[in-house]
């Protein structure tokens, strides 16, 4: 397996609609792939990563710009598998990739709107930490990954998605 991030350069509309495609096979519907068509055209898009088996995109992973009152953070979503190469670790992987590359780019927090699988990366409850979810979604599952972690309990707020997420 090979994790890379997405390229735009050499077959713009093929790596688009492979990408499109995973996401929207993965959920089932196309609300999550329209989501990172329209993070990826305003900007919003930071860390865009795919997996790719056998050179076939097989799974995606997509990290975009939040904020914390004006401070830069990261929101992780959507990530996707094809449902035929789940429970290998591809998902897992992509996370893993994605924190590297974020810690390695001096960004300081990822949140999620996720579940228990997020805590072996490190992610905690935001409410314990004091960041609040601007979503109605049960606050223990939105978490938290302090990448600076000096930072931890410093910077508290309400987080601030990319418009694009209110219309999912
Ligand atoms: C969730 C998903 C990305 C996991 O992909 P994967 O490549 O199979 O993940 P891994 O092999 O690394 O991890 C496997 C385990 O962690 C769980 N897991 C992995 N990523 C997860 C995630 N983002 N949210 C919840 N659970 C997750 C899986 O259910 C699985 O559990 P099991 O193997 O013990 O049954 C995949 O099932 C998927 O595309 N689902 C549909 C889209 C979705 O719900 N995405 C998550 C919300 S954005």
């Amino acid at each position: 397996m090979l994790i890379r991030h997405e390229n735009l350069i050499d077959n713009p509309d093929l790596e688009r609609n492979a990408i499109y495609s995973v996401v929207a096979t993965a959920f089932g519907r196309e609300s999550e792939a329209r989501l990172v068509n329209e993070l990826r055209s305003s900007g919003a898009a930071v860390l865009s990563l795919v997996a790719e088996v056998e050179h076939k995109i097989v799974a995606h992973i997509m990290f975009s710009r939040a904020y914390v009152q004006d401070i830069p953070i990261l929101a992780l979503a959507p990530v996707a598998t094809l449902p035929e190469y789940r429970h290998k670790g591809i998902a897992s992987e992509l996370i893993r990739k994605g924190i590297e590359e974020s810690y390695n780019n001096k960004e300081i927090i990822i949140t999620v709107l996720g579940n228990e699988f997020y805590k072996k990366f490190g992610f905690e409850e935001s409410c314990k930490v004091g960041l609040f979810c601007p979503y109605d979604f049960p606050s223990e599952n939105f978490l938290t990954l302090f990448l600076i972690s000096s930072f931890r309990n410093k910077i508290q707020g309400t987080v601030t998605y990319p418009s694009e997420f209110d219309r999912l």
